[in-house]
């Protein structure tokens, strides 16, 4: 009889923990893919070394090829960008996703399973809500996802400046969905 074995098809592209060995790579995707918005790789190191629930690599035959990194927040705050968090509030009401990025030929799918685990993260840790700042024009794709844009008044975009033009701040309420 020949047993058939499940297996994983490791040249797809599949989401694991992200470990302090991924940095380099996490850095180097992260500066071709947003080389208008840098950040530091001991800002990514933080964010894993205080969230690694919310900290994923994407791999495919064994390489990084993207990345999600997000970590409990609250709600209408703007982290700053290439700054560090320094702690993890208390208070936390969302799971800001800070970055989702991923190599071209690995798109499709991926972003969608990286939020479906952070939004089961969020209600086993009692938290209704995720948190983003879509940038470029990536609103609809969010929208997609059930985030909605917040409306901003001036000191509020000023505090979305450092994240480029056209940046919008928006929440998914976990409770609605
Ligand atoms: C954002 C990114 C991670 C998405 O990865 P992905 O694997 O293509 O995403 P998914 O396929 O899982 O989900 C995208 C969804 O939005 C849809 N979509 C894609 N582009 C869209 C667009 N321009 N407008 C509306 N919907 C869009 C897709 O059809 C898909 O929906 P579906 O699951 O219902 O079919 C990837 O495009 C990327 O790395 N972009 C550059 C970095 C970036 O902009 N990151 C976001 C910073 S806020």
């Amino acid at each position: 009889m020949i047993e058939t074995e499940q297996r994983t098809d490791m040249s797809k592209p599949h989401w694991r923990p992200a470990r302090a060995s991924d940095l380099p790579a996490i850095s180097a995707i992260a500066a071709a893919i947003h080389p208008d918005l840098p950040e530091r790789p001991e800002v990514f190191a933080e964010k894993m070394r205080l969230y690694p629930d919310g900290c994923r690599a994407l791999i495919a035959d064994d390489e990084t090829v993207g990345y999600g990194l997000a970590h409990p927040w609250r709600q209408h705050r703007i982290p700053l960008l290439d700054g560090f968090l320094e702690l993890i509030p208390n208070d936390a009401d969302c799971i800001y996703v800070h970055d989702v990025a991923v190599l071209p030929d690995c798109r499709g799918g991926v972003a969608r399973a990286y939020i479906a685990t952070i939004e089961e993260l969020a209600r086993a840790s009692g938290i209704a809500a995720l948190a983003l700042v879509s940038v470029y024009a990536t609103r609809p794709l969010w929208e997609r996802f059930g985030f909605r844009p917040v409306p901003a008044d001036a000191q509020f975009r000023a505090k979305l400046a450092s994240y480029g033009d056209g940046a919008t701040y928006m929440l998914r309420d976990l409770a609605a969905t």
